[in-house]
């Protein structure tokens, strides 16, 4: 990774992680995961779009049985009483009494996370964990349980590595920052 500055969208970032030190964090969390979950068989679920580039490389490093699906969350504000309902999309499985493990590109106020876990849960699956690529602590709005995070990050835009600004941006191997 060059010292370059990217432009994208009209809006400036500079060179923020590199692929290496990305790969390093993953490859850490894949070790961790596979150590938890030995003997079991959990089933991965992987929140599109932003998840796609970090859950690739995590699960083939993740050693051991393991199922995959991709789902897309869609939420909506309901009606009064019901405040933002979520609509999970593409999760055609029986989840009921397995292990899951959500993973996402990132944690940033946690609204998106809150809303899923139920959502999840009340499908009976036996264990729901999430797994993370960043996690950004001051952002943080929800009481979120956060077992697996690869790595966390100050409270700045980021994008790359699957993380886009505004549709662009997702295909660079390496994380830029707004500046
Ligand atoms: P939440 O606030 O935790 O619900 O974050 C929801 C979504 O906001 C994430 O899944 C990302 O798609 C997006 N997001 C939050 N922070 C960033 C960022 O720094 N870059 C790109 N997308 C972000």
């Amino acid at each position: 990774m060059g010292n370059s500055h990217i432009t994208i969208h009209n809006k400036a970032f500079r060179p923020y992680l590199s692929a290496a030190h990305l790969d390093e964090a993953v490859a850490r969390l894949a070790t961790r995961i596979s150590a938890d979950y030995a003997g079991r068989r959990p089933l991965f679920v992987v929140v599109l779009t932003g998840g796609f580039m970090f859950a690739s490389d995590l699960l083939k490093r993740y050693i051991g049985e393991c199922e995959i699906v991709f789902i897309r969350v869609a939420s909506y504000e309901g009606t009064a009483s019901s405040g933002v309902v979520q609509e999970v999309l593409g999760l055609r499985e029986d989840v009921q009494g397995r292990d899951l493990i959500i993973i996402e590109d990132i944690v940033d106020t946690g609204t998106t996370m809150h809303h899923l876990l139920p959502t999840l849960q009340a499908k009976g699956p036996a264990s729901v964990e999430i797994a993370t690529l960043f996690f950004k602590p001051e952002s943080l709005k929800h009481q979120l349980d956060l077992r697996y995070v690869a790595l966390e990050i100050p409270n700045d835009f980021v994008v790359g590595y699957g993380l886009d600004y505004d549709g662009l941006g997702r295909n660079l191997p390496d994380v830029y920052v707004a500046v």
